[in-house]
Formats: C-alpha cells, structure tokens, sequence
C-alpha cells in the first residue's frame, strides 16, 4: 500500500445551534462526528451520500477550511492540525478544490487568462506576464480548451467549459490532492462523462490523488478507487469501490445503490 497522501482519524464537526435573544446555545450539529479516511497517493477516495449527511463539512474541516472541533490530519507526513495559518498557507496549493456551480466559482468579471493565472503569481510560481501566458495555455490545452479563450470571459462558455476552466484553475498550481465537491452534478449527463473522463486523464498524466464527493453513487463509480458512505456524519461503510457495489454490506448503501436509475447501473 502507498503512503496516505491524506489521513483523516476522529474527525469531528459541531457545529453550535443558537436561540432567542441573548443567542444561547441550546444545542449542537453533529455535521461530522469522528470520521476516519484516508488517501493513498494517486488513488481516488469517493465519498457518498444524500444532501446534508456532512460531506461538504467533511471535506472543509478536512483541510482546516473550517476549523476541526476534535481529530487528527496529515497531509504528505506532516500534521496539519498543528500547523499555524502560515505553514497552512504554503500547503494550501498542494490542495485545490472543484466545487459544484462553476459559474459561481469564477469570477465573471476577469478573464480566462487571470481565472486560471491569478493564483500562478500569487504563489509566485512564474516571474513574468509572458511566463504567466505560457503556463495558462499549457493548463488550456490540457484540459481541452484552444489557448486562443485566454482573453475571453467566463460567461461566454458553457457549464462544461466553465467547469474545465476550474479544473484548470486547480491543476494550474500542480496540486497533490483535488477535493472535487460534487463537481459534475450540475452538469447534463452527457457533458459529466465528459469531465469524468478528464479528471481521470489528468489524475493519470499529472499524478493526482482525489477526493471525490457526490450524492451520485453512479459518477462515483467511474472514478473512485474506494468509497466511503456518509450517513449523518458518520461513515457506515468504507470499502474498494467495485466490492461495495457487488456486495453492499450497509442498508443505507442499498438505498443508495437501489437510487441509481438501472440504466446508469451497468458499466
Ligand atoms: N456553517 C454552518 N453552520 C451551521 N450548520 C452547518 C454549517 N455548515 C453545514 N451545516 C450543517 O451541517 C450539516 C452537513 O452539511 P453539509 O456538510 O453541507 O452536507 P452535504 O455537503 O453532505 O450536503 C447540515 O445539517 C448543515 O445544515
Ligand atoms: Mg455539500
């Protein structure tokens, strides 16, 4: 087995419910309540379940978004629970997020060059406007865009496109880990197959390792090396993706798998 690229034990989230006036605490969301996972280098790790059931926090407190109310986290060997805002900062562009609504994600007000190029400076990875421009057309043509979109504006592409161009935000720093959170759900079916494909092209050319969220068991399948099922933040089952749909040993699992329409369900 690889070395965990992420290990996540006893990961908890509360988070605090507030009443009346004087906002006192009558109670708490247990929205992760001590989740263990973890991530091999180059693997997958798809993490499932309905609308609510913690994932988002998950992932969030996963690399201290939010900050954890109890567990532990490495990152490449290294404990991320105790490392300071500042140390945390450098880490943050080997960890890059893709989220749901690639519209929202942009911002419609800079180009395609700037979207994908701003964090390249930022992170002082290129040195001049002519290298930043190099480096957006590669990240362009590896995620199937002409380097002639560079000067245009996010709402001048599709939902497809724009959700290519956050993923090519993301590779742009040449991360370690991409925490996709629902990335292709709100994408027709036939543009999803198409990003699908592309992030396990880009997993196998730039080695990357995902974590991979969906409330869809049928996109997980395509990707996900393991599965891990949420179920109000807790982890009901956590095995090889091809084992838990031949045999799923959870009753939620089942519901989750009986969800797929049967058409999506064979492969
Ligand atoms: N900032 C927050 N403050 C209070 N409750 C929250 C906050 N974020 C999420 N929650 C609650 O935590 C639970 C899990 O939410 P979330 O992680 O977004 O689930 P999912 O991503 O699986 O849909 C939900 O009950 C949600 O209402
Ligand atoms: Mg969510």
């Amino acid at each position: 087995m690889t070395e965990p690229l992420l290990e996540v034990k006893g990961l908890k989230k509360y988070f605090p419910i507030y009443k009346g006036l004087f906002r006192k605490e009558i109670g708490v969301i247990k929205a992760v309540d001590g989740i263990d996972f973890n991530i091999p280098q180059g693997h997958v790790l798809g993490m499932v379940g309905e609308s609510g059931c913690g994932k988002s926090t998950a992932a969030r407190t996963a690399i201290r978004l939010i900050e954890p109310t109890a567990g532990s986290i490495s990152f490449m060997g290294k404990s991320l629970t105790a490392m300071s805002r500042k140390e945390l900062k450098s880490v943050r562009k080997d960890i890059q997020m893709v989220f749901q609504d690639p519209y929202a994600s942009l911002n419609p007000r800079k180009t395609i060059r700037e979207n994908i190029g701003e964090a390249l400076i930022f992170h002082q990875l290129v040195s001049s406007y002519e290298e930043q421009g190099e480096r957006v057309a590669e990240v362009l043509h590896k995620i199937g865009l002409s380097p002639d979109v560079m000067n245009r504006y996010p709402h001048e592409f599709s939902g497809g496109q724009q959700q290519r161009i956050c993923i090519g935000r993301a590779i742009s720093l040449n991360p370690k880990l991409i925490i996709c959170d629902e990335a292709v759900s709100s994408l027709d079916v036939s543009i999803q197959a198409q990003i699908l494909n592309l992030l396990h092209e880009l997993k196998e050319t730039l080695n990357l390792s995902y974590l991979f969220i969906s409330h869809d068991l049928a996109v997980i399948r395509h990707l996900a090396d393991q599965v891990a099922v949420l179920y109000y933040g807790k982890i009901v089952e956590y095995r090889p993706t091809e084992e838990l749909f031949q045999n799923p040993q959870n009753e939620y699992t089942r519901t989750l798998l009986a969800a797929i329409p049967k058409m999506k369900r064979k492969k």
